[in-house]
C-alpha cells in the first residue's frame, strides 16, 4: 500500500514522521506522492488555535479529493490525536487509526493490521511510565545527511500556557544505549548530523523513567560515534541549562555553535506569571556564559505576545531584551488559550488588536535582527554540510542548499560535483538573502 505523511508541528513530529517511514517501508508499504497514496498519515500540532485549525481543513481536504477511493483512509497523529482521541473518527470517517506520542510505537502494526481489515478502526492513546521504545528498521542503505533522534517524551514543567504537558505526558527519558544505538545506526548509513530532540532536554535523565545519566554525559557519548560531524539539540528551557552543558559548548567541537534557548517575555512579571521560573538577568547571564564558552554561538528563541495581563510596558521590555542580547533570529507568537492551561483562566486578556499590535512590532525587530545576523556572515569562510540539491539553480549551473555551524542555510554551486549531499564543504559566504546566505566553495570538498 502507497503511504504519504504530512508533518505539522515541531521536530519531534518530523523526527516521529521520520521514525514511522522507515518502518512502514520495512513492513512493505511505499512512500509516495499524495495524488497516488492511499494511506494518509498526519502527524499534528495543537500547541496553538492556528495548527490545531489546519488539522480539521488538512482531514477536509484529503476527504475531498479522496471519498472516491474506497481504499484510502487515514491516521492522525501526534498532539490533536491525543487531544481529542476517537472523537476525530466521529468527525471524519476517513480516520481510521489515532494514535498519540506514547501510542507511535505500535502504529506499524496497527496500519499493517487496517490495511488488511477493511472495516477496523483502532486507537493508541495510552500514555505509558517508561519511554517506549520503538522497533528500529533500517530499509534503505542511506539516510539524510541530518536526522532527528528522540532522547525523551513529554514535559512536567507546566508553562502556564502550554498544551504540551496534556497532550505529550510526563517526561520520560529514553535509555542511553537505546541513543547512541540509534545515532551509531544512522551515522553508519551516512548521517553527519544529529539533532537530539525532546521539550526539555535539559533535564535528560533526571525523571523516573531515566537512569540518571545527564544531558552532558549524553553530549559527550554521541560526540564520540564516528562519522558525526555535528550535534544540535532541541529544545531548551534555561532554568535547567546546566553549567556541564555549557562547558560542552567550550570543549565538544562536535557540538554546533548554535543555540535555541526560547525566552517567551522580557518582563519578570511576565515570566511569574508564565511559571518559567528564571527572571531577566537569569537568562542574561546564561547568555554571557554561553557566549564566553563559544564566542559567536548564534542564539534564537520563542516569543509570546499578549500573555494575560501583559502592559504596553511588558512589551517594551521584551523587545527591549531581544536588542540586549542580539537574538540571530526568533519565532514570535500571539498567546492563545489552550484548554486546561493555568493562564486560560488569568485575567485580564490582552484585545486581539493589541496582540496583533505588539506582534506586528515585534517580528519587524526580529527581521531586522536576522537581516543583520545574516549581513554580518558576509565574507566569513565556514563549513557548509550539504543536505541536497537547492530549489532553484545558480546562474552558473546547479545549485547546492546546505548549513553552516550556527544552521543558516546556504546554497552554492559546486561545479563539476554530480552529487554532493552529506558532504562537507569549505565556503566564502558571498552574499546574504532575506532568509539564507550564498556561498562560494574555497576548497576541495571532503
Ligand atoms: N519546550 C519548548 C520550550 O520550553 O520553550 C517549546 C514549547 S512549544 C512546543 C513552542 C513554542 O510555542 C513555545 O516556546 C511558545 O513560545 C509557544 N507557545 C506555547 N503555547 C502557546 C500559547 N498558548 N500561545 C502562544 N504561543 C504558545
Ligand atoms: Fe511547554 Fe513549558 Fe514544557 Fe516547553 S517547557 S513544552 S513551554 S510546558
Ligand atoms: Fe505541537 Fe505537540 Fe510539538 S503541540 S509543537 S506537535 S509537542
Amino acid at each position: 500500500m502507497k503511504f504519504h505523511i504530512t508533518t505539522m508541528g515541531c521536530q519531534m513530529n518530523v523526527g516521529d514522521g521520520d521514525w514511522l517511514t522507515r518502518s512502514l517501508i520495512g513492513l512493505g508499504f511505499t512512500p509516495a506522492p499524495e495524488e497516488e497514496a492511499e494511506l494518509f498519515i498526519l502527524f499534528t500540532c495543537s500547541v496553538r488555535e492556528k495548527p490545531e485549525q489546519k488539522v480539521a481543513s488538512e482531514l477536509g481536504r484529503i476527504a475531498d479529493r479522496h471519498r472516491d477511493n474506497p481504499n484510502a483512509f487515514v491516521a492522525v497523529g501526534g498532539c490533536v490525536a491525543q487531544q481529542f482521541g476517537t472523537a476525530l473518527w466521529r468527525r471524519f470517517p476517513m480516520v481510521r487509526l489515532v494514535f498519540g506520542s506514547d501510542g507511535i510505537a505500535g502504529a506499524p502494526q496497527a496500519l499493517s493490521r487496517l490495511a488488511a481489515e477493511p472495516g477496523l478502526r483502532l486507537s493508541l492513546l495510552d500514555f505509558t511510565e517508561t519511554y517506549p521504545e520503538r522497533d528500529q528498521s533500517w530499509p534503505e542503505d542511506t539516510v539524510p545527511p541530518r536526522a532527528f533522534v528522540s532522547i525523551m517524551q513529554g514535559c512536567d514543567n507546566f508553562c502556564a500556557y502550554c498544551i504540551v504537558p496534556f497532550v505529550r505526558g510526563r517526561q520520560k527519558s529514553r535509555g542511553l544505549p537505546a541513543v547512541v544505538a540509534e545515532c551509531e545506526a544512522l551515522a553508519g548509513r551516512g548521517a553527519r548530523e544529529i539533532t537530539l530532540l525532546g521539550q526539555n532536554v535539559n533535564s535528560y535523565g533526571l525523571d523516573a523513567s531515566g537512569d540518571g545519566t545527564s544531558f552532558a554525559r549524553l553530549l559527550d557519548a554521541v560526540a564520540t560515534i564516528p562519522g558525526i560531524a555535528r550535534i544540535r539539540f532541541t529544545t531548551s528551557h534555561p532554568k535547567d541549562l546546566s553549567d556541564d552543558v555549557v562547558a560542552r559548548f567550550a570543549d565538544l567541537p562536535e557540538l554546533c555553535p548554535a543555540l535555541h534557548l526560547p525566552v517567551q517575555s522580557g518582563s519578570d512579571a511576565v515570566l511569574t506569571r508564565m511559571g518559567r521560573r528564571y527572571d531577566r538577568a537569569a537568562y542574561l547571564r546564561l547568555v554571557d556564559k554561553l557566549r564566553r564558552a563559544r564566542p559567536g554561538i548564534a542564539l534564537t528563541t520563542d516569543l509570546i505576545v499578549g500573555f494575560p495581563g501583559e502592559t504596553d510596558d511588558d512589551f517594551r521590555r521584551t523587545l527591549d531584551l531581544v536588542r540586549e542580547v542580539g537574538f540571530d533570529s526568533g519565532f514570535s507568537f500571539m498567546y492563545c488559550d489552550r484548554p486546561g492551561t493555568v493562564s486560560e483562566r488569568m485575567e485580564p486578556k490582552v484585545a486581539q488588536e493589541v496582540k496583533s499590535a505588539r506582534l506586528a512590532e515585534l517580528q519587524a525587530l526580529l527581521d531586522e535582527r536576522l537581516a543583520a545576523a545574516l549581513a554580518a556572515q558576509v565574507g566569513r569562510t565556514t563549513e557548509i554540510l550539504i543536505e541536497g540539491a537547492s530549489r532553484r539553480d545558480s546562474p552558473t549551473g546547479p545549485s547546492w542548499r546546505g548549513r553552516d555551524p550556527g544552521g543558516r542555510i546556504v546554497n552554492m554551486a559546486l561545479p563539476g560535483v554530480a552529487e554532493a549531499a552529506g558532504t562537507i564543504v569549505r565556503a566564502r559566504i558571498r552574499q546574504a538573502k532575506k532568509h539564507s546566505l550564498i556561498g562560494e566553495a574555497e576548497a576541495d570538498h571532503d
